[in-house]
């Protein structure tokens, strides 16, 4: 991506901004579209992964991160604050850095992967853990922006969602078409509401002959659309998508309906098994929410829900490197040995 500018400047006339818009950016955006050679092969179709990790801080979140931000700036605003899993936090405070504001971050207690804690606390950020989870978080952090003089950067802020939609156009871009199919984790449901709005931009504008039919993965501990109630603890290993009320629950059902798809729950170990496939097979690691996109694919695809030959993108939402203690204390230790070249062979098997 030679010349990227970030999506603001890529994507300027699609956006609500302006000359006067101070653009706050790290050069989000413009994320490659892989295609995965496993999982084309396990379903019989062209399935891509929409490498969202390779974001400036690690997850999709830096894509919508970046227009409200320069939006609040352009606003007047001093602080942003967020309720947060762990992404949104970590972008909140890298663009909060990078403009010179104020950073307000609400977590739940003990319930946040290490890297994403390490990054809201490195950019500067006013950190504190709530003891609740993350609906208990987005709650008093709503209500704080309501009466202080504090931006919400939650995707209730809308401008959240209109700069996570540029990640369809980019699947447009470089598919020449939109996907039959395309699969993404479902936490607080802001992003599946951006993919379905930027596919249908695009269809709209002739960029496109199709829409795709959307299917967004729930974690089964935390699947409040697929068993249509709130889930008061709602509990999973991927901490990213454990909520139990979503914020747009209802767009993520209109999402579903107006594209012929569905919203289904994968359960934790599911999860799991596509984290190692895509970390072993296709060489792509992501955190464990990521996993759920693909976890949804390969139980669709079991249950006869894919035709063979299309075309699928699966977003993996963020860096496995943001949850380094999962990796390592579930993968087998490694021995050490002297410094010793024979014994290091025989260790290796070699
Ligand atoms: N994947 C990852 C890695 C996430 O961090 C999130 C949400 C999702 C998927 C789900 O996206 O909420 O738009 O449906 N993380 C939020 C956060 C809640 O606070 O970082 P969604």
């Amino acid at each position: 991506r030679p010349g990227w500018r970030g999506l603001i400047e890529e994507f300027r006339d699609r956006l609500p901004v302006s000359d006067a818009t101070p653009v706050v950016t790290l050069q989000e955006g413009g994320t490659p579209l892989l295609p995965a050679p496993v999982l084309s092969a396990k379903t019989g179709c062209d399935v891509y992964l929409k490498v969202e990790g390779l974001n400036p801080t690690g997850s999709f979140k830096d894509r919508g991160m970046t227009l409200a931000v320069s939006k609040a700036v352009e606003d007047g605003s001093k602080a942003v604050i967020c309720a947060s899993t762990g992404n949104t936090s970590a972008s909140a405070a890298a663009y909060a850095a990078r403009a010179g504001i104020t950073c307000a971050v609400l977590i739940p207690a003990g319930k946040i992967a290490l890297g994403k804690l390490a990054q809201a606390l490195v950019h500067g950020a006013k950190v504190l853990q709530i003891d609740g989870n993350f609906d208990d978080c987005l709650m008093i952090a709503d209500k704080l922006a309501q009466d202080y003089p504090v931006t919400l950067v939650n995707h209730l802020n809308y401008n959240r969602i209109l700069g996570q939609k540029t990640a369809a156009y980019e699947v447009v871009q470089v598919l020449g078409d939109a996907p039959d199919i395309h699969c993404l984790p479902v936490g607080n449901a802001g992003n599946i509401t951006a993919y379905w709005l930027g596919y249908n931009e695009d269809h709209t504008a002739g960029n496109s002959t199709k829409l795709p039919r959307m299917l967004g993965v729930q974690a089964a501990g935390s699947a409040p659309i697929v068993d249509g109630h709130v889930v008061e603890h709602p509990q999973t290993i991927a901490t990213a998508i454990r909520i139990g009320n979503p914020a747009s629950w209802t767009k993520a059902l209109d999402a579903k309906k107006e594209s012929n798809g569905d919203i289904i729950a994968a359960t934790d170990r599911e999860i799991h098994a596509a984290y190692m496939l895509l970390a072993r097979s296709e060489g792509v690691f992501v955190e464990l929410a990521s996993a759920a996109s693909v976890a949804g694919l390969l139980k669709q695809s079991a249950a006869g829900w894919v035709e063979k030959g299309q075309t699928i993108v699966c977003t993996v939402t963020g860096n496995g490197l943001k949850d380094p203690d999962w990796a390592v204390s579930t993968a087998p230790q490694p021995h050490t040995v002297p410094v010793d070249v024979v014994k290091t062979a025989t260790a290796l098997g070699l």
